[in-house]
C-alpha cells in the first residue's frame, strides 16, 4: 500500500504553487480579524513589538522546522514522525496535530460562515445610525442562518480538498492569493486617506509597555502560532508535497515575512478607519463584525462597496487557510489509512460541521468555562494550549532526538538561499523551547488564577 501511496503522492507544480499555498494557509482570519482585536485589546504597538519579536525568534525556525520534515519524509502529520523516529512515541505530536486541526477548523468554518453572511449584509447596505451590534448579535443567536453558511463554507473547503493537492488546493491559491492582496490594498488605501487617520497610525505604531501582562505573551505567542499555521503539522503536511530540490530557508522566510506583512498591511486597513470615525479599538471579536460595519457606514461615500470588499477578503483570506487545516486531517486518513481522498474529505468535513455546532451562542448558552463561552474554549485549547504545546515538542525533537546539525544540514540541501548555520540549533535546543515554556507556565498561571 504504501509503495502504491508514495508513486501517487503528489506535489506542487511549482516554488510559486507551494509559496501561495503556505501563505495562504498562514494568512487568513488570524491576520485580518484576531490580530487587529488582539492588537486592540493589549494597547497597540507594544504588543505587535512582542509579536515580532515571537515570530522571528520562534516562528521562523519552526516553520522550517515542519517544512523540511515534511520534504524529508513526504508524508503527514503523524506518518512523519513515525518515518522519523520509528518506535517512538513522537507521532504524539502528530496526532495532537490532527485533532487540533479537527477544533481549530469547527468553529473557524462558523466564523468564515459569519463572514460570508456579512458578504450580504454589506450588499444589502450599511447605513448611518443602524445597530450594528443588535445586527451582529441578531445574527449569532440565530440557528438557521449561521448554519447555513457553516455548511456552506465546510462544503466549499471540502470539494477544494476532494478535489486534490493541484487541481484543489493550488489552483485555488493560484486565483484567490493575489484577489486577497488587491483588496486588501484597496482597503488599506480608503482606510488611510480618511480624515483622521493619523490618530490610528499613531496608536499602532506607538507602543504602550504598560498596557502589558503575563496574559499578553500568552496571547501573543497562540497568535503567532494560530496566524502561521505552525504546531499541528499544517507545513509539514504542505511541506510534504514538495520536492527534494526545494530550498527550505527561503520559502519558510517567504512564508512568514507575507503572513506578517499582511496582519501589519491589516491593522493599516482597519485603526486608521476605526480612529478617524471615532470607534473604540478595544472592542474584542466583534471589532469586525460590530465596529467595522459601523466604520463602513459612516464613510463618506461607498461604506457599502467597502463593506463588501472587507468581508470578502476575509472569506477569501478563510478558504485558503481552512482547506490546510482539513488536509492535516485528510492526508493521515490517507497515508496511513489508505482511505481514498474523497472520501476521507467528506467524512471529516461532515463531522467538523457537527462539532462546530456547540459553538452557536443559542445552543450552549450556559455553557462557560474561565469565563469563556464554546468557541472562546475551543480556541483557548487549540490556539493557547495545543499549538504552543506542539511546537515546543517540536522543537524537542528537531534538536535533541533528530539534532539540530543534521536538521541544519538537511535545511541546507540543495545549497542556495538563507545559510542555515549553528544559529539556528541554538534557537531550535534553547531560545524556542525554553521561552515556549516558560510563557505556556506564565500565562495558565495567570489565565487560571486571574
Ligand atoms: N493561519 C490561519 C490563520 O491565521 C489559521 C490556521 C491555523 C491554519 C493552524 C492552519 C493551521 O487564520
Amino acid at each position: 500500500m504504501s509503495a502504491q501511496n508514495e508513486a501517487q503522492r503528489e506535489q506542487w507544480t511549482s516554488r510559486l504553487g507551494f509559496i501561495l499555498a503556505a501563505s495562504g494557509s498562514a494568512v487568513g482570519l488570524g491576520n485580518i480579524w484576531r490580530f487587529p482585536y488582539v492588537v486592540g485589546e493589549n494597547g497597540g504597538a507594544a504588543f505587535v513589538v512582542i509579536y515580532l519579536a515571537i515570530i522571528l525568534l520562534i516562528g521562523y525556525p519552526i516553520m522550517m522546522s515542519e517544512m523540511v520534515i515534511g520534504r524529508k519524509t513526504q508524508k503527514n502529520a503523524v506518518g512523519a514522525f513515525l518515518n522519523m523516529a520509528p518506535g517512538a512515541p513522537w507521532w504524539v505530536i502528530g496526532a495532537l496535530g490532527v485533532f487540533s486541526g479537527f477544533v481549530i477548523l469547527s468553529f473557524y468554518s462558523v466564523v468564515a460562515g459569519w463572514s460570508m453572511a456579512y458578504m450580504v449584509k454589506a450588499l444589502q447596505g450599511f447605513t448611518p445610525g443602524m445597530d450594528f451590534e443588535g445586527m451582529f448579535f441578531d445574527h449569532i443567536l440565530g440557528v438557521s442562518g449561521p448554519l447555513v453558511w457553516h455548511a456552506i463554507f465546510m462544503a466549499i473547503t471540502l470539494g477544494i480538498i476532494g478535489a486534490g493537492v493541484v487541481k484543489g488546493i493550488q489552483r485555488t491559491v493560484k486565483i484567490l492569493m493575489p484577489a486577497l492582496f488587491i483588496l486588501l490594498l484597496v482597503l488599506a488605501v480608503r482606510a488611510l486617506t480618511l480624515p483622521g487617520a493619523a490618530a490610528g497610525v499613531a496608536y499602532y505604531l506607538r507602543p504602550d509597555f504598560s498596557q502589558i501582562s503575563a496574559d499578553s505573551f500568552l496571547t501573543a505567542i497562540g497568535q503567532s502560532f494560530f496566524t502561521l499555521s505552525l504546531g499541528m503539522g499544517c507545513m509539514i503536511t504542505y511541506g510534504s508535497y514538495m520536492n527534494k530540490g526545494e530550498n527550505i530557508s527561503d520559502n519558510a522566510a517567504w512564508v512568514v515575512g507575507l503572513d506578517t506583512g499582511i496582519a501589519l498591511i491589516a491593522g493599516f486597513a482597519i485603526f486608521p478607519a476605526v480612529f478617524a470615525l471615532g470607534f473604540d479599538p478595544g472592542q474584542g471579536a466583534g471589532l469586525a463584525f460590530i465596529t467595522l460595519p459601523a466604520v463602513f457606514a459612516s464613510m463618506p461615500f461607498g461604506g457599502s462597496l467597502f463593506g463588501f470588499l472587507f468581508f470578502a477578503l476575509l472569506s477569501v483570506a478563510a478558504v485558503t487557510s481552512a482547506i490546510s487545516l482539513l488536509e492535516v486531517v485528510v492526508a493521515w486518513l490517507v497515508d496511513e489509512k489508505g482511505m481514498p481522498r474523497v472520501k476521507a474529505s467528506l467524512i471529516i468535513g461532515a463531522i467538523i460541521f457537527v462539532v462546530g455546532i456547540p459553538t452557536f451562542p443559542t445552543i450552549m448558552g450556559d455553557f462557560s468555562f474561565l469565563g469563556g463561552d464554546v468557541m472562546d474554549t475551543y480556541e483557548f485549547f487549540a490556539n493557547d494550549i495545543a499549538l504552543p504545546l506542539g511546537g515546543l515538542l517540536m522543537s524537542i525533537f528537531v534538536g535533541y532526538v533528530w539534532t539540530a546539525k543534521k536538521a541544519q544540514e538537511e535545511i541546507n540541501t540543495p545549497k542556495g538561499g538563507i545559510f542555515v548555520g549553528d544559529w539556528f540549533g541554538f534557537l531550535i535546543k534553547y531560545v524556542v523551547p525554553v521561552a515556549i515554556a516558560v510563557i505556556l507556565v506564565m500565562g495558565l498561571y495567570s489565565k487560571i488564577t486571574g
